[in-house]
């Protein structure tokens, strides 16, 4: 891995502020991590090392601003940006400090119509582990659902086909799974990685651009997945599939929603993927009958092509 590291951050808009701190950082877990003077709130999970992947903004409608990847130091973002520019998709510079802790960003727009950044500096604060002979995990910091971290995003917008050729061509990523269209002819849904997870970024084709359909959150096991779907229900958390498992990319999930309506995910599992695996199909019922979406229940849940914000 020498270019695009990991995903960051992302920037999702939350209709009542406070109700969405609650969430993230009461009920999921997160460590608020900053407030800036634009009022938006940082948070980041008790695993990562990087100051904040969540940052909360208000506003009068839900959904997503940004999703953004680290790479590995500026050499790589400045020649990320120039092969951007050269492939035909202009660039913005945002500066240093526009978010808190935050380096320099690269932000494009995907013909999907979504923003998506690189940065190559974020400061690190640490799991509160400390680098010498560490404990396995934080006791003061693992509280509520308690991800790891913000593991990928599903995205929902227009030309899935182009969005695929830039990640793949410019970004370096890999194609990992697909979904037809009904006709077979094209992909409706991709599952793209950066690194060897099972994925870091995926998009459904949808007619509005610039949709979310979920971020999500890595637990370390079934069980903690079975946890989450408990304090779901202890804390009146609205829950939109499982728990279950995806066939595709083999996670076990629950879908839920924010008090806003932004669909999170929190998972665990997958598999590891190399620059010579087979890239895996389904067909457009695969993704319901042959249990792409939900292996257990092996049915296309309406709200999963439906709802996004
Ligand atoms: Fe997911």
């Amino acid at each position: 891995m020498t270019g695009v590291l990991r995903p960051g951050h992302a920037q999702i808009r939350v209709m009542n502020l406070e109700e969405g701190v609650h969430h993230y950082r009461d009920i999921l877990g997160m460590t608020e991590t900053g407030r800036d003077d634009q009022g938006r709130v940082y948070l980041k999970c008790w695993e990562e090392y990087d100051h904040s992947s969540v940052i909360l903004r208000e506003a009068d409608s839900a959904g997503i601003d940004f999703f953004a990847f680290r790479v590995l130091d500026n050499a790589t973002l400045n020649k990320l940006e120039a092969d951007l520019i050269e492939y035909g998709l202009p660039t913005t510079r945002i500066p240093a400090g526009e978010l808190l802790e935050t380096g320099e960003r690269v932000r494009f727009t995907l013909p999907s119509g979504h923003d998506i950044e690189l940065y190559a500096e974020k400061t690190r604060i640490g799991n509160g582990l400390g680098g010498i002979n560490p404990n396995p995990w934080n006791e003061g910091a693992e509280k509520g659902i308690a991800p790891l971290r913000l593991d990928h995003c599903l995205l929902y917008g227009p030309n899935v086909m182009e969005v695929q050729k830039i990640f793949e061509d410019v970004l370096g990523f890999q194609l990992v799974e697909r979904s037809l269209t009904p006709d077979g002819e094209a992909n409706m849904g991709i599952w793209m990685t950066c690194s060897n997870k099972v994925h870091d970024i995926a998009f459904v084709e949808h007619p509005e651009p610039g949709k979310l359909h979920h971020l999500s959150f890595l637990l370390d096991s079934w069980e903690k997945v079975l946890r989450a779907a408990d304090l779901m229900s202890m804390n009146d958390v609205p829950v939109d599939i499982g728990p279950t498992r995806h066939g595709i990319t083999r996670g076990a999930t629950i879908y839920a929603w924010d008090p806003s309506g932004n669909r999170f995910e929190t998972f665990m599992g997958g598999y590891t993927v190399y620059p010579d695996s087979e890239v895996l199909t389904w067909t457009f019922e695969g993704l319901g009958e042959g249990g792409g979406l939900d292996f257990a229940q092996r049915k296309l849940h309406e709200s999963f092509l439906t709802i996004v914000t």
